[in-house]
């Protein structure tokens, strides 16, 4: 740990990823962990266009149990830990796969999410983005004032990563000097192909986690633990 903290310590230029496991002490369930969402849900079912296509209402009916659960969590000190470095570092990048928004309600605030937000809706028709926080609408599945059909803004199995977001990812990866790695089961395209970006380019990379991951054999420093109890004191 006193390595990890020299490392972020001296460097001006930092880059975070995270995944699901730094809002399981939110409350909020991971998607491979014990308890996690693909245990309960297929997420051919629930997680790809064809799902929605198939059954829109059902998709829908997932993505607004999703946002219950949310709204009715907290950012927890893992969060708040990383809003606390980005404060004090020069250039500070947080890469997130989650899509839960906890990271801006903790005071992050260059955060690329790699795989969109579950507060933005997308229109199929017209294409108009919007944010928007309901937790139900007056039809499922919502529809666009286009008439059009609504869908979550997040990214699906099978989708493109939202082009610019996905480059600007790379980029602080490459310029970074350290890298912090928390909650990611590090399984998942192309997300999980950053942290090595990031250590071929030179960076320091340091994982947090309670178990290990096809990452912890490469990384700098595997730190075994919750985020919210070790990403605090690694920021301290
Ligand atoms: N603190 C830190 N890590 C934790 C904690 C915790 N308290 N609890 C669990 N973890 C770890 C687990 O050990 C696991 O490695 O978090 C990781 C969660 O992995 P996943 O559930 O696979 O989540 P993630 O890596 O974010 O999944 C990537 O897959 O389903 C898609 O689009 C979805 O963004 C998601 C992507």
């Amino acid at each position: 740990m006193e390595r990890a903290r020299e490392w972020l310590r001296g460097a001006s230029t930092i880059v975070a990823l995270t995944g699901a496991g730094i809002s399981a002490e939110s409350g909020i369930p991971t998607f491979r962990g014990s308890g996690g969402l693909w245990r309960e849900f297929r997420p051919e079912e629930l997680a790809t266009p064809q799902a929605f296509a198939r059954d829109p209402k059902l998709v829908w009916e997932w993505y607004f149990w999703r946002r219950g659960l949310i709204a009715a969590a907290e950012p927890n000190a893992g969060h708040y830990a990383l809003a606390e470095l980005e404060a004090r570092t020069p250039h500070f990048t947080l890469v997130t796969q989650n899509v839960d928004g906890l990271h801006d309600r903790a005071g992050s605030r260059n955060i690329l999410k790699v795989h969109g937000d579950i507060w933005i809706v997308r229109c199929l028709a017209c294409g108009r983005e919007s944010l928007d926080k309901r937790l139900e609408f007056p039809e499922t599945p919502p529809r666009c004032e286009c008439g059009g059909t609504l869908r979550p803004g997040v990214v699906w199995f099978g989708e493109m990563l939202p082009p610019d977001v996905w480059m600007a990812a790379e980029r602080a990866c490459v310029e970074a000097e350290a890298m912090v790695v928390a909650g990611t089961s590090a399984v998942v395209y192309p997300a999980a192909a950053l942290a090595p970006l990031a250590k071929s380019a030179g960076a320091r990379v340091i994982e947090v986690n309670p178990e290990a991951t096809p990452l912890s054999g490469l990384v700098d420093c595997s730190l075994r633990g919750k985020a919210a109890e070790i990403l605090p004191e690694l920021v301290a």
